[in-house]
């Protein structure tokens, strides 16, 4: 149907040429000498309207037709009459492919996202839930586009690993057994050795960028966090770039003309679902994506980031002080009110944040300078936006041998368990960096829609795993 919108001019012109569209009915209204229907392939958003008339043998199969049932139509493209609709189609022939139970729970109403959730396999059929699906997938092409166009590789980074790459115990375990049989040891499980669902591509990533330069993963991850949140998921889809002989400052940058990239995208190709999502989702999407593009990025250290939280007079529940982590309404006070623009916060406290981030030597202490390890800083960076929080999370790595086996030490984690990773900083180790991006957050941003939950097709989370 989209085709058919994109050709019209070629149809309207050659008057009398005959289409094929197939679809299923959203809505039917039947009169004396025509019938309406509307029919989506969910292609667009507006779907094609088809005209039945009176005198066509297919008039007589109007009845059957109701709001979920598939059909094929022939007809002829002509230009709509009525207001509404450009064009329209004059059907000369009408099949019912599939026709509909009494009991289909898609009705003409608008239906909430909440009832949705609990028809996951149909509510791709409604107009929001399209857009999103072609919005996630226009997302990941442009992804694909940016990377590609950097000079990065697409790698594809194992979905079963026995490396806890955030150390914070969140993994699903991998085993074959049945439940119930948890008895058996580690090294009798089917790899030898405890196995679990990923966590992040990014050990891996690292490897492969310090032999290719500039590698990227995009595939799932798991978490096993039990947060019920609107933007947590226990499976969700992580871009991971990383970059050899590259800083922190450098991975910042490429995650902002990242996320730019992104969204000009978006912009460009989507205009369709971006004003369906700002008359029913998010007043003001359009505007808020164009404003984003029309300044940099903001930048500030997690140590100015904590001295404007304390002098907001804004009273958090968790009030800020260094050391701690940022919470939620923190990065948000951060990225609605005080700057109104997504912001990198970088170089956090080494205390809070994962064994592989580069400590720095300047600015918090690099722990030979006398400063205590409590007040050391790492060259991580999360990118938080307005409405969502973090984004992206990333650092430049350790790539010095002694510092990272101090650090794992410090996080009490067994080098030999990574013995891997630590032979790249014995052979040939470069400074590089990287970070993670949370595609369905990106999803969420360009939609405006509120949970996560309603930007993945079929959503995992604690105690939902039906579809
Ligand atoms: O900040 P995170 O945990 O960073 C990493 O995993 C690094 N290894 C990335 C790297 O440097 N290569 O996760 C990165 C991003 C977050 O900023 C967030 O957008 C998203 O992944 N994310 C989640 N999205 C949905 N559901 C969850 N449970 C998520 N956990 C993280
Ligand atoms: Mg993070």
């Amino acid at each position: 149907i989209r085709e058919v919108f994109e050709r019209s001019v070629d149809y309207l012109q050659a008057d009398g040429e005959l289409v094929t569209v197939c679809g299923w009915v959203r809505t039917v209204r039947d009169q004396k000498q025509f019938a309406f229907v509307q029919v989506n392939d969910g292609t667009n958003v507006a779907g094609l309207q088809v005209v039945v008339e009176a005198g066509v043998p297919a008039f007589a199969l109007v009845p059957q037709l109701s709001t979920g049932c598939s059909v094929t139509v022939r007809g002829r493209i002509r230009e709509s009459p009525a207001k509404g609709q450009p064009i329209e189609m004059v059907a000369a022939e009408l099949t019912l492919t599939g026709p509909v139970d009494a009991d289909y729970p898609l009705q003409k109403k608008r239906h909430s996202f909440e009832f949705l959730r609990t028809v996951a396999h149909l509510r791709a059929r409604t107009n929001s839930f399209a857009a999103v699906a072609r919005v996630r997938s226009a997302l990941a092409f442009a992804t694909h586009e940016f990377f590609h166009r950097s000079g990065f590789y697409y790698l594809h980074s194992p979905i079963v690993t026995a490396s806890d790459c955030e150390g914070a115990g969140e993994m699903f375990r991998v085993t074959t057994l049945e439940p119930g049989r948890a008895d058996v040891r580690d090294e009798d499980d089917f790899f030898g050795k405890r196995a679990s669902l990923t966590v992040s591509g990014q050990l891996s990533a690292e490897a492969y960028a310090c032999a290719l330069s500039k590698v990227y993963t995009f595939g799932p991850t798991f978490r096993a966090e039990n947060s019920n949140t609107t933007r947590h998921l226990a499976e969700f889809w992580m871009i991971e770039p990383e970059m050899a002989f590259a800083d922190r400052d450098d991975a910042m940058d490429n995650a902002e003309a990242y996320v730019r990239h992104c969204i000009e995208q978006v912009l460009y190709r989507q205009n369709e679902e971006l004003e369906l999502f700002d008359r029913f989702v998010e007043k003001g999407l359009k505007r808020k994506l164009q404003a984003t593009l029309e300044r940099p990025f903001a930048r500030i250290t997690y140590t100015e980031a904590i001295a404007v939280l304390q002098a907001s007079g804004e009273s958090f529940e968790f009030a800020p002080h260094w050391g701690a982590d940022l919470q939620t309404e923190h990065e948000r006070f951060l990225a609605e009110k005080h700057f109104q623009r997504p912001v990198f916060v970088y170089d956090y406290p080494a205390a809070i944040k994962a064994f592989y981030m580069r400590l720095n030597d300047v600015d918090g202490g690099d722990g030979g300078d006398g400063r205590e390890p409590a007040c050391r800083t790492v060259a991580a960076f999360d990118l938080l936006v307005p409405g969502l929080g973090e984004l992206v999370g990333g650092s430049q790595r350790e790539e010095r041998l002694d510092t990272l086996l101090q650090r794992m030490r410090e996080c009490s984690l067994d080098p030999a368990t990574y013995w891997w990773y630590v032979d790249l900083r014995r052979y040939g180790t470069v400074p590089h960096a990287g970070y993670g991006l949370g595609f369905e957050r990106l999803v969420q941003y360009c939609t405006g829609m509120d949970n996560i939950r309603d930007v993945i097709p079929f959503a995992r989370y604690p105690g939902h795993c039906e579809f």
